[in-house]
């Protein structure tokens, strides 16, 4: 059976294999890698899927600033083991961490890949026709999807890493609680 959990530091080995194969050395030449090379992904939002103790599908989730007022989550890189392919693992990847996204009450995800394969996930070039991603020369393949409707209405502007840590509903309430009270 295939289980989808959070990933943990003893899977990194077996995930950076499994991204070699998927995708081979380009992988570290994508625009959106410059985003991720230098960082970690956002807390609790990578998973893998794992069968008979071995990982066969890995993605995760990075914070990013979508123009200079937006904070969303860039998803990838997605990748299924070839020998494990079209039995849905894929999908349950990315339900998965669209939910978990949703769940912790983010706006937005953003991502670079094929409308053909994203947009059953709700993905779409719409959204972004306004945002950038430096090095990406195909804008077609920059897309996104709102986990709260109106997330990405005129958000404009290159994606980048966020200069300040991000303020997620989550932290924004933790940071009110912790604020002192007045006698
Ligand atoms: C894309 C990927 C993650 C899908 O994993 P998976 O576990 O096979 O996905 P699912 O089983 O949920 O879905 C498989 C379906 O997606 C389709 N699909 C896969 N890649 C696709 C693409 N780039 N464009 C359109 N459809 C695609 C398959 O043809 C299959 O279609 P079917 O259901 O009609 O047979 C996997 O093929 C992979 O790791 N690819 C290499 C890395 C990659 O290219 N990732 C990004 C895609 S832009």
């Amino acid at each position: 059976m295939v289980t989808i959990r959070v990933e943990k530091s003893s899977d990194t080995a077996a995930r950076e294999a499994l991204l070699d194969l998927a995708y081979g050395p380009v992988r570290f030449e994508k625009p959106s890698e410059r985003l991720r090379s230098t960082r970690a992904p956002a807390r609790g939002l990578s998973f893998v899927a794992v069968e008979h103790d071995r990982v066969i599908g890995t993605v995760r989730l990075w914070e990013v600033s979508a123009g200079p007022t937006c904070s969303a989550l860039l998803l990838g890189p997605l990748a299924v083991d070839p020998a494990q392919r079209r039995r849905g693992i894929g999908s349950a990847l990315m339900h998965h961490a669209l939910r978990a996204a949703a769940k912790r009450g983010r706006g937005a995800v953003l991502l670079v890949g094929d409308a053909a394969y994203y947009s059953r996930f709700g993905f779409s070039a719409e959204p972004t026709g306004a945002l950038w991603l430096p090095g990406l020369a195909d804008k077609r393949r920059l897309l996104g999807c709102e986990l709260t409707p109106g997330a990405l209405d005129g958000v404009r502007g290159a994606i980048r890493v966020p200069e300040r840590p991000v303020r997620t509903p989550l932290t924004a309430a933790v940071g009110r609680l912790a604020k002192p009270q007045a006698a």
